[in-house]
């Protein structure tokens, strides 16, 4: 690849903390501080990185090395989680279990697999405890692996716009007890740091949005006005082909790659958050209307139409029956108790033993009155249908809905050591859904 061509691709974003050091290192620096920022009249300081919402874009490709030097200008504790990268999760890699305390430094290193897909990522803090509320301070930022998907001429030659979907409270107060029970939710949103922006597109030509649920709790169903999504990533990276969607949900932390074709009349189309109920109305969480996130607007005409792609990258299902079959429950307590197998997180115990290498199928239940996104660290999986038949997308956080249940299949591949999963709504995480899972070779 030409050096300019790489060099562009580090410098997309304004403000861009990733400079190119030795061929195949990402440098970084971040520092979480708290800051004022002019959004949504609110007077609270916002939390974050660079003194940016979001944090500043990472973007890096299969094979290098972010080498992210981090300080902790806050007054508590906190740290980075790399959030869907299938990375170690030992050491200064993407280790959760490291805490950089207030005033103090760490330096990150995160070999990102010569294979590893491209795709859309994110980073944000992991103190259990403190999680959402950090987080619903603002502190998240996108991480980019640029490779394949990106080369596919369609969609190298659609117009990128990164939605990185945060909520905030402008009053800035500490959630009461039944706003961390439900999980916390602002009045304000923000796309990528702007209030309702306006994301351009040309006649003929193609936008491509890409989506980062990086809120504490709120789920958004996004709509397009007079335009299908055409969805070809999820989390973990490409779709085998185009599939076009009146709808898509997203739950904490969850991402989705959309395309959208510029051919209506030119103007504006509102980008919709549609309500969706997530339980939890005995707590008398108000429903919430829909509400508009931006507007696609016309700008010119492409040089010559662009097609939806049909094709996309080839796709490899975990392929191997299950060695171990597990079964988790989730399930909310009486007094702010939110269990998997009855048991509230505790970092010193190793919940789950895998071996690595072994491909392995879990049920995860919710006999709560709430949704609940589950998310595991380090693998990404398979969800399986009614039938059985894994689906052809690669998740690290799938909805579990009140009273259902989700079958999924994972192979834990590469990388020894102790990592999580746990709930992503942040509250339910810190007041204790999450549990350790320990990759080790018996
Ligand atoms: Cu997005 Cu354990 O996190
Ligand atoms: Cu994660
Ligand atoms: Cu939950």
């Amino acid at each position: 690849m030409a050096g300019v061509t790489r060099r562009q691709f580090l410098c997309a974003c304004a403000g861009a903390a990733a400079a190119r050091g030795e061929p195949g290192q990402v440098d970084i620096e971040l520092e979480a501080s708290a800051f004022s920022a002019p959004l949504g009249s609110t007077g609270a300081p916002f939390w974050g990185y660079n003194n940016q919402l979001p944090g500043p874009l990472i973007e890096a490709r299969a094979g290098d090395t972010l080498r992210l030097r981090f300080r902790n200008a806050l007054r508590e504790h906190t740290n980075l989680h790399f959030h869907g990268l299938h990375v170690s999760p030992e050491g200064n890699a993407d280790n959760v279990f490291v805490m950089v305390e207030p005033g103090g430094g760490f330096t990150y290193e995160v070999a990102i697999p010569p294979d590893h897909p491209s795709g859309t990522f994110w980073y944000h803090p992991h103190v259990h405890g403190r999680t959402a509320g950090q987080v619903f301070r603002g502190m998240a930022g996108p991480l980019l692996i640029r490779g394949a998907l990106d080369e596919i001429p369609e969609v190298a030659a659609a117009k990128e716009h990164l939605l990185v979907l945060q909520d905030f409270d402008p009053g800035g107060g500490e959630p009461s007890p039944t706003e961390r029970m439900t999980g916390r939710e602002g009045d304000v949103v923000a796309v990528s740091g702007r209030i309702r922006p306006r994301l351009a597109i040309e006649r003929d030509g193609l936008a491509r949005l890409r989506a980062i649920n990086a809120s504490a709790s709120r789920y958004y169903r996004l709509r397009l006005d007079d335009h299908p999504l055409a969805w070809i990533a999820t989390d973990g990276g490409a779709l085998p082909g185009t599939r076009l969607l009146d709808e898509i949900l997203l739950a904490p932390g969850q991402r989705a790659d959309l395309l959208v074709r510029g051919d209506r009349p030119p103007g504006a189309y509102r980008l919709w958050n549609l309500p969706y109920d997530r339980g939890g109305m005995g707590m008398m969480r108000p429903a919430r209307p829909a509400e508009v996130l931006a507007e696609l607007v016309y700008d010119g005409a492409a040089e010559r139409p662009v097609p939806l792609p049909e094709r996309l990258l080839p796709f490899q299902p975990i392929e191997g029956g299950p060695a171990v079959t597990r079964v988790f429950q989730l399930s909310e307590g009486m007094m702010m108790q939110f269990l998997i197998n009855g048991r509230a997180f505790d970092a010193a115990r190793t919940d789950t033993r895998v071996r690595l290498g072994d491909v392995e199928e879990w049920e995860i239940r919710n006999t709560g009155q709430m949704d609940h996104p589950f998310h595991l660290h380090v693998n990404p999986f398979q969800v399986l249908g009614p039938a059985g038949a894994a689906e052809d997308a690669w998740r690290d956080v799938v909805n579990v809905p009140r009273g259902g249940r989700v079958r999924l299949r994972v192979r834990f591949a590469d990388f020894p050591g102790r990592t999580v999963y746990h709930c992503h709504i942040l509250d339910h995480e810190d007041l204790g859904m999450m549990g350790v899972v320990g990759m080790g070779g018996d």
